[in-house]
């Protein structure tokens, strides 16, 4: 898969930008605040229906415009794909594929694959289990369709059921069938999300832990494991042994709503004792893991966003990091840099391979 050309219209800083691609690496370079990420970011939501680096919709409309526009023209096996995605200002978002208007947007999750790299991604290591999650059903998600809408309906129905904990609280009585009939629909769910959660992590580990060797020049051991209330007990176990707690906390406090990961540098907590070198190269490596796997189950190579290359790395895993990208393992590839100068030096010889994208 590739994307050829991208048309964006008051998305972020961009008042109107045309930009053409080639099919290899694609260098956005340019000095800070030009709008390198906002581009990345464009191609970003063209995949995956909602910008990487802010949620509220509303904040991507160039400041002072009633609307957006982002067009992308893709190449597939299975033919071209024209994606226009609209925002007016204070409307819910369209989004047309070859000007038929898709209703659900989740739908559009996982046929245009997409994975990104950015400095922002050190929160994968230091931020709350929420990111981590995040990172997972992400992968998950462009991969298995069902999960996308499992996800969705255990959110509400956990949702549903914290509420109800807290008009227990309110009306001093608890309705146990109520939480029955949310248990009965939470459990499946549930149970279904954590095994296809265990089962990613087992493949992601193997390719990780490759990505992870190249990178470093085998300098460090790394490792990582899925932790989730559902390796111990059943869900089912689980929320009957939490019905008392559930009641006195006003909320669910089993599920794998409290899944995490954990990151391992030798023995030690890669949080607590990775270097930020260290943690970038981790984190590039599970992002390389993620595209691998999605490429396989696909048949197909992802998109591959690298915002700021060289960010926190030395020189030795810098054009680790170069070689990588620049073999036969990943297609089309996006990426920003300051200066040109790094990228021409480290590809020198392969100059068929890129194209410098001032900005
Ligand atoms: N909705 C918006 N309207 C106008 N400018 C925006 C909007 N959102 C972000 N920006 C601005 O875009 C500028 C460029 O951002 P960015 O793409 O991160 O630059 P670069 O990656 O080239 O350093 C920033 O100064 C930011 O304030
Ligand atoms: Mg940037």
């Amino acid at each position: 898969m590739f994307l050829s050309k991208i048309t964006l219209l008051n998305f972020k800083n961009h008042e109107s930008l045309s930009l053409s691609f080639s099919k290899k690496i694609n260098c956005f370079i340019g000095k800070n605040g030009v709008g390198k990420t906002n581009i990345v970011d464009a191609v970003y939501y063209l995949c995956l229906t909602k910008s990487y680096f802010n949620s509220v919709d509303q904040q991507n409309i160039l400041f002072t415009k009633d609307f957006f526009r982002l067009e992308g023209r893709f190449q597939k096996q299975d033919g071209a794909f024209e994606i226009v995605y609209k925002l007016p200002t204070n409307k819910r978002k369209e989004l047309l594929i070859n000007d038929v208007a898709v209703p659900k947007l989740s739908d559009h999750i996982g046929n245009f694959p997409c994975i990104i790299v950015s400095p922002d991604d050190s929160q994968l290591i230091l931020g709350s289990s929420e990111e981590r999650r995040k990172f997972l059903d992400g992968t998950i998600s462009q991969i298995n369709h069902e999960y996308l809408e499992w996800l969705i309906t255990y959110n509400k129905v956990l949702a549903q059921r914290n509420a109800a904990l807290k008009r227990f609280a309110e009306t001093r009585y608890t309705d146990k069938h109520l939480l029955e009939s949310y248990d009965k629909q939470l459990i499946p769910l549930g149970t279904k999300i954590y095994e296809a959660r265990k089962v990613v992590m087992q493949k992601l580990q193997p390719i990780f832990q490759k990505f992870y060797k190249q990178i470093s020049l085998e300098r460090e051991l790394v490792n990582f494991a899925y932790y989730s209330q559902l390796n111990e007990k059943t869900f089912d176990e689980l929320l009957e042994g939490s019905l008392n707690r559930d009641v006195m906390l006003q909320r669910t406090d089993v599920g794998i709503h409290k899944d995490d990961m954990e990151f391992f540098l030798g023995a030690n907590k890669m949080k607590k004792f990775g270097s930020q070198g260290q943690q970038k190269s981790f984190i590039i490596s599970m992002k390389f893991a993620q595209y691998d796997l999605i490429a396989q189950s696909k048949q197909f190579k992802p998109l591959l966003l690298i915002d700021d290359i060289f960010d926190k790395l030395d020189n030795d895993r810098s054009q680790k990091l170069i070689e990588l990208i620049a073999g036969s393992e990943f297609g089309q590839i996006f990426l920003t840099d300051t200066y040109d100068a790094h990228i021409r030096e480290t590809l020198k010889g392969r100059e068929d391979l890129f194209e410098v994208i001032g900005v």
